[in-house]
This record gives C-alpha cells, sequence and structure tokens, in this order.
C-alpha cells in the first residue's frame, strides 16, 4: 500500500529546501500527525485543522520470546506508545480536529480513563474547554492524574461507565458542546488507520488474526473498517479474522445480554452495555472470527508475561487480548505458525496498583559494593 499524497508535507524529493527525510514517505513519524498522513483515507477536508499531538506512526514489534513460547508468529501493536498512551488518541484527534471546525467550545466524555486523558489532552492542544464523567472509585490512577493535570474539569459519579454515557450522549445536545466518545463517527475514522498501519508494516499483507480488547466495542468496529476499505479498494487480498476479548464479569457479547453491574479489575473494559456492540458482532462474523472471555486471573497471567517475556508492560486490559491468544491456540481455533496481531491498547504505568500486585518486593541493602553483590549472590 502506498501513503497517499497529503496537501502538506513536501518532501525531501520535491523541494530542496525540505527537511530530509529517512523515508520520505513516512509523515507520521516525523510529528505532523494522524490527519496529515492520512487525509485522502479519513473522514476530514481542507478546512478540518491538522491539530496533532504526535498520535499514530506506533511500533509493531515482533515478540520473538512470546512467539517461540506460543508456538505462532506473534506481533504486537503498540499502541500504549501514543502520547497519552493509549489508542484513543489516534480517534480523538480526528474527533477533535472536526469539532473545532464545527466551531464547539466545550468537549465532553464519559469514560474509564483512557478517553478522558486523551480528550484532555487534545482540548488542551486546541484551547478548548474539556468536561470528563468517569466511575467514582473505578479508575487507574495514572487516567485520572492525566486528565486532571490538563485542565479538565473531573467529574466522578456513583455509577457506571454505562450511566455516564447516557448521560453526556443527554448532555451533548446542549450548544457548543462536542461528544467525543466512540459514539462519535470521527473516532472510528482516526481509529482505523491502526489498521492501515499493520498492513504497512507487515508488507501489504493482512495477519491471519487480530486479537484485540473489547469494551466500548469503538476500536474493533474501528480496524474491522480499516481492513475492510483496503480489501474494498484491492491494496489487500486477504482479511484478518478478528478475536474480540472481553473480561468475564464485563462480556455482554460473548454473554448475549448486557450486564448491568460489570466487574473487572482491567477497569478500562469495564463495560456491561457497549454502544457499538451490533457493529463488533457483524465484524467478528464478517471475518469468520470469535468473542471470547477471559477471568481476571487469566489476564493477569497474560499482563506478566507480556512484561516478563517480551519486556511490553501495558495495561491489564491490554493484556486481554494476549489472553484470548493463548486459550485459541490451546483450543486449537488458532493453528500454530500463524502470524497474529495483539493489539496492545494501554500503557501499565496508568495504572501502578495493579503492577504492584505481580511484582517481587524490592531488596534493602547497606552502599557497598560488597553488601550489594551479596545480595545479588543471595538471588542468582
Ligand atoms: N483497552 C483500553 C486500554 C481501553 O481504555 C479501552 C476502552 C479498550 C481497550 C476497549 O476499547 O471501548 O473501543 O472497545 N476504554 C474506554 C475509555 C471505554 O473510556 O477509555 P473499546
Amino acid at each position: 500500500m502506498t501513503t497517499p499524497a497529503s496537501t502538506s508535507a513536501p518532501t525531501a524529493s520535491d523541494d530542496p529546501a525540505a527537511p530530509l527525510r529517512i523515508r520520505s514517505d513516512d509523515r507520521t513519524a516525523r510529528g505532523e500527525g494522524l490527519i496529515a498522513r492520512w487525509a485522502d483515507r479519513i473522514d476530514v477536508d481542507d478546512a478540518t485543522p491538522r491539530l496533532t499531538i504526535g498520535e499514530g506512526g506506533t511500533p509493531l514489534v515482533h515478540a520473538r520470546r512470546l512467539s517461540e513460547r506460543l508456538g505462532v508468529e506473534l506481533h504486537l501493536k503498540l499502541e500504549l506508545a501514543n502520547p497519552t498512551g493509549s489508542f484513543k488518541d489516534r480517534g480523538m484527534c480526528v474527533a477533535v480536529a472536526r469539532a473545532v471546525q464545527a466551531g464547539a467550545t466545550t468537549l465532553i466524555c464519559a469514560s474509564t480513563g483512557n478517553t478522558s486523558a486523551s480528550a484532555a489532552a487534545f482540548a488542551a492542544a486546541a484551547g478548548l474547554q474539556c468536561v470528563v464523567i468517569v466511575p467514582t472509585g473505578k479508575i487507574a490512577a495514572g487516567k485520572l492524574l492525566q486528565a486532571q493535570v490538563a485542565g479538565a474539569l473531573v467529574i466522578q459519579i456513583d455509577g457506571s461507565f454505562d450511566d455516564g454515557l447516557a448521560a453526556v450522549r443527554e448532555l451533548s445536545t446542549r450548544p457548543g458542546i462536542a461528544l467525543v466518545n466512540s459514539v462519535n463517527e470521527y473516532r472510528i475514522e482516526g481509529q482505523k488507520t491502526g489498521a492501515f498501519e499493520v498492513v504497512e508494516d507487515l508488507g501489504g499483507t493482512a495477519p491471519d488474526w487480530l486479537c484485540i480488547p473489547v469494551g466500548n466495542a469503538g476500536n474493533i468496529t474501528a480496524y474491522w473498517r480499516g481492513f475492510t476499505e483496503l480489501h474494498a479498494s484491492g491494496e489487500l487480498t486477504s482479511l484478518p479474522r478478528l478475536l474480540g476479548v472481553q473480561a468475564a464479569g464485563a462480556a455482554p457479547l460473548v454473554d448475549g445480554h448486557d450486564i448491568e453491574r460489570p466487574e473487572t479489575l482491567a477497569t478500562a473494559i469495564r463495560i456491561g452495555r457497549p454502544a457499538r456492540g451490533d457493529q463488533a458482532l457483524a465484524a467478528v462474523a464478517d471475518s469468520r472470527g470469535q468473542l471470547r472471555k477471559r477471568t481476571d486471573e487469566q489476564l493477569v497471567e497474560a499482563y506478566a508475561l507480556l512484561a516478563k517475556d517480551a519486556g511490553i508492560f501495558c495495561e491489564p486490559a491490554s493484556a486481554i487480548s494476549v489472553a484470548g491468544l493463548i486459550d485459541a491456540i490451546h483450543d486449537g481455533t488458532i493453528a500454530r505458525g500463524s502470524r497474529v496481531v495483539c493489539v496492545l491498547t494501554g500503557h501499565g504505568l496508568k495504572d501502578p496498583d495493579t503492577a504492584a500486585t505481580i511484582v517481587q518486593p524490592t531488596i534493602a541493602c547497606g552502599p557497598s559494593a560488597a553488601a550489594i553483590a551479596a545480595v545479588i549472590d543471595a538471588n542468582a
């Protein structure tokens, strides 16, 4: 697949005054942002501001040790490398640019944490107000701080994410307010670029399987849109199968009904009434894929494995994609040798409390080399 022409960013080859680009086609890596890079493939126009905080262009890493252990060719899409530490920045970039274009003065969203961190950051960059609604006590510490640091008005409700989403849908009818949850189409438009990047990095092909956590079901919908658009244009000859993974205590799509009181330690995906549930089900069916659920214990195992076997510290919700993969390999759904991409949606540092539950205690020691050597030898 070729990178589309952009109205901005002349390349070194066509403008001698332009800065040197090692890869003249790779604009995202140069900080010009997702909209500039993908303008002719996402729903923006010439008047849409090229708002960016450096989103997109995240690495796809071949996890060699983990691949060997699991018996598949495993690639990790490091969405945790986005500027606010989650995939939300892709869609938020487009949603906020479009909100600015439409004359909005305030952004509003309900969130389990990452959407609010991203909305607050883009609001700051665009000079807008931001109001975020989060469930009291059910948001990781880092995410809450991110929204606060960026100057958002953070309202904690005595209710779930689903309650918050219902409320902000009502509030967004007020003049000047833009709703930036993934019910906003521009969010999906931005997030589908994750699929474009996966295809680019796999040399113009799709993986056999794409494993992805499912909460409000926006991201799985977006990836499927990205892959199917490339397929429709003839740039991709085969489509991946989707493995969507939910937490066992918050698995409305697997269980087939809404969950009134969803519970999981992966608070990011603690959602009982996914707004794009029907689209997620359709995407999974169209891809001949599957939805699965995994317990908190199983996702914590995968979370620790990613950190210790691949060196990747993601947040618990992200690791459920790998927990689902392990299960699907065990029961033969995903064949040995398959090429698999797991989307690691958010950074581990956002949730230090969960991380603290899987680590060894630190060791106190005197400052001398001899004392330190004794500790090293005792733990060898
Ligand atoms: N992974 C992480 C780290 C998330 O924060 C989310 C959703 C998901 C996966 C699921 O993505 O909702 O598109 O199916 N977080 C939202 C939020 C709900 O408010 O930050 P989804």
